[in-house]
């Protein structure tokens, strides 16, 4: 976010170079990404490459509260679901001029046969963020190329908050989205091209909104197509609105078109949160070889507490979750991959758990037909319009809820803290017809 960007651009780093120890693992989650000890935050360098899923995550292993500079992480999986950290694995660390402040928030494509990372690096002396890029040849050992930074100036026209890019290929060429704040400190993103991913044209604005109703700065864009629509998604902070926009930092999207021959996104007015839930920002989507539009997030909100952080960790992904449009284009849909059914152990079927806590509650309310999850009196709710029925998947792990509702209409994810992990009840009440429950012990 803004706020925080600035901070850490003011700080400067007086801590250690060595890893921290994790000293309580009574939160660490079983299934998810978590980082091995330390800080994790933005999920970084979606990709599939040689046979191997690769995630990249911001990592300070130095620190629990992501005081140290950021470098990338990394776990591969074949499966989405099995995944191990590579040796070594730390990708990318900041050890050049212009990324000693930190190797920040970027996105990975594959090159003919390079895995090429695509990142902003902070410079530690200007605090300029500028992009830079790094190959691999085995996706694991990375080479920063000779001529960083690849765009060495950041736009003119906007402020010097300029991060998190995103590139993808269209008809042989590079495209590249970049989050920026226009010069009235509006979140804008900016536009550029490019024939070999080291030369890059600056095009302008991609999408530029004229007033403030969508934040201050526009971090870690994504724009992509998918059933017939291009969607640009961000993260930012936009002022609470009733159940809308609860949380301090969020994602949103835009929904409309986009014209190669002109560069313009037409796009609706209106835009949505992503997840509804309490902790869900940096979300960052890729293509998968089975042409699958794939999303990670983190699972973050800012001004929260997360308890594991005097454990000497921090932080979780989310589960990957497929992404679609809704039949009528209006709205974009989160499902969990299918991949996720081979965490499935021990299957309970119409057998009621006991709960102790009540710190964590999540229900349908048919009086004003919202979806309510309520952690600790603190309350995320979703309107589900009219409704004859509801379908709910829900992913529980050490530390973390996240919700599928209808077919990912909705999607809330929050993190919650109970120690041990609470025992669940399913129920059903007044006059509810056909219900069934489904539940499973998922395996680590
Ligand atoms: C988003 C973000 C990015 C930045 C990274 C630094 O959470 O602020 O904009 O690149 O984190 O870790």
């Amino acid at each position: 976010m803004f706020r925080r960007s600035l901070i850490l651009l003011i700080g400067f780093w007086i801590g250690s170079n060595e890893a921290i120890n994790v000293t309580n693992s009574r939160y660490r989650q079983n299934y998810h990404i978590i980082a091995p000890t330390g800080w994790l935050n933005d999920p970084n360098g979606l990709s599939y490459f040689n046979g191997n899923y690769h995630v990249f995550f911001q990592y300070d292993p130095t620190s629990s509260n992501g005081g140290g500079p950021k470098q990338w992480g990394h776990v591969t999986s074949t499966d989405l679901v099995n995944w191990k950290y590579t040796q070594p694995t730390i990708a990318l660390a900041p050890d050049q001029s212009y990324d000693v402040g930190g190797v920040w928030t970027g996105s990975a494509v594959n090159n003919n046969g390079e895995l090429t990372a695509i990142y902003t690096g902070l410079h530690n002396n200007t605090g300029e963020q500028l992009v830079n890029i790094a190959t691999s040849t085995d996706g694991v050992t990375f080479t920063k190329y000779s001529g960083n930074p690849v765009v060495p100036t950041q736009p003119i026209d906007g402020t010097n908050q300029f991060r998190d890019p995103k590139v993808w290929k269209y008809n042989g060429v590079w495209y590249m989205v970049v989050g920026n704040q226009s010069k009235k400190n509006h979140g804008r993103t900016v536009l550029y091209q490019s024939d070999d991913l080291r030369q890059w044209t600056y095009l302008g604005p991609l999408a530029d909104e004229p007033d403030n109703r969508v934040g201050s700065m526009w971090e870690c864009p994504n724009f992509f197509y998918i059933n017939g629509k291009h969607v640009l998604f961000m993260g930012t902070d936009v002022e609470r609105d009733g159940d809308h926009f609860a949380n301090q930092g969020l994602n949103v999207y835009f929904i409309g078109d986009f014209n190669y021959e002109t560069k313009v996104f037409s796009h609706a007015v209106d835009f949505y949160e992503l997840d509804n839930g309490h902790d869900f920002y940096a979300a960052q989507m890729f293509q998968d070889p089975k042409n699958r539009t794939i999303l990670f997030a983190w699972m973050n909100s800012f001004g929260t507490n997360f308890e594991e952080m005097q454990d000497g960790w921090a932080h979780t992904l989310t589960v990957p979750r497929q992404l679609r449009l809704s039949s009528d284009g209006s709205r974009v849909q989160m499902i969990p991959v299918d991949e996720l059914t081979l965490l499935r152990g021990t299957e309970y079927i119409n057998s009621p758990i006991e709960i102790e806590g009540h710190d964590l509650r999540l229900y349908y309310d048919k009086q004003t037909g919202k979806l309510v999850l309520e952690r600790t009196k603190d309350v995320r709710q979703v309107d589900m319009g009219s409704i004859m029925q509801l379908n709910l998947r829900i992913f529980l792990d050490q530390s973390s809820i996240e919700v599928f509702a209808n077919d990912g209409n909705v999607t809330m994810s929050s993190r919650y803290y109970k120690d041990p992990i609470p025992t669940i009840t399913l129920f059903a009440e007044y006059g509810v017809a056909n219900v069934e429950f489904q539940a499973f012990r998922l395996n680590n």
